[in-house]
């Protein structure tokens, strides 16, 4: 099921950060599969514990709609301990998840009804739909899309997440203690973001329906 992605660490050598692997989780067929049939009436019976902390409110990620792939991969990297939870809840919790609970809680969450913005959305900073080719910051929505409804395997949704959390997280990958995503990528994005832009960032992504 699972391979080490010997790839990542020559790239991240090449970015100049740290050699360890981001992550733990290869994306083959095989763990593809094995995630899209995870059984979504067992991660609800196995969600029960975690639903007094993901309901969306303090700096909690809300993980209703979320793309199954991307959850089950950062279950992962929180058990393997590539993902470093601050407080180490999510470092515990996972702890004693097996490959298939995982797979289940994944398929349970991603069938909720997305998390909804309270609208009003506003790019204030223009690097969410245009980036900025003077810092050579990517627009967010060429890998976000353009609703914020995240794309493919990895790329997380962003519409309607809660904004404290997305402040939070992405000051983690600017000062490198979220550090396993792959290629380093949104270290290399938000590192060159500053703390008032992360703020408008999170602000925005939270408000999209
Ligand atoms: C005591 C509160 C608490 C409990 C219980 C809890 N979580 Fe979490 N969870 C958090 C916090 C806080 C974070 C953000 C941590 C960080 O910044 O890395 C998080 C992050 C996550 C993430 C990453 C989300 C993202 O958008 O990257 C996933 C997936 C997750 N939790 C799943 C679960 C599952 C599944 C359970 C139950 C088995 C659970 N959590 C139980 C508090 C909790
Ligand atoms: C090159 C593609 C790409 C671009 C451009 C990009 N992201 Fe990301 N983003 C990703 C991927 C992939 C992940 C998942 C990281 C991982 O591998 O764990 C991610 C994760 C995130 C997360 C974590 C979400 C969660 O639930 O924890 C946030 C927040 C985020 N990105 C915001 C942004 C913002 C804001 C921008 C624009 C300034 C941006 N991203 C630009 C690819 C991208």
């Amino acid at each position: 099921m699972k391979a080490i992605l010997l790839v990542t660490t020559g790239m991240m050598l090449a970015a100049g950060v740290d050699a360890a692997p981001s992550t733990q989780v290869a994306w083959t067929p095989a763990t593809l599969d094995f995630v899209k049939k995870g059984d979504a009436d067992r991660g609800k019976t196995l969600s029960a514990p975690c639903a007094s902390c993901h309901d969306g409110t303090g700096t909690n990620p809300n993980l209703n709609g979320q793309l199954p792939t991307y959850l089950y991969r950062q279950l992962q990297d929180y058990k393997s301990g590539t993902r470093q939870d601050p407080a180490t809840i999510m470092n515990a919790m996972a702890s004693t998840l097996r490959d298939q609970d995982m797979a289940d809680l994944a398929v349970w969450y991603g069938q909720q009804v997305p998390m909804l913005g309270a609208g009003g959305a506003t790019d204030v900073t223009g690097i969410a739909e245009r980036g900025e080719g003077r810092r050579m910051e990517p627009a967010c929505s060429a890998c976000h899309g353009t609703g914020g409804q995240g794309e493919k395997v990895d790329t997380p949704r962003l519409a309607g997440q809660n904004a404290a959390y997305l402040e939070a997280t992405l000051l983690a990958y600017k000062s490198g203690q979220r550090a396993n995503d792959i290629y380093s990528r949104m270290r290399l994005i938000a590192g060159k973001l500053s703390d008032v832009e992360i703020r408008q960032l999170a602000d925005y992504y939270s408000r999209l329906k």
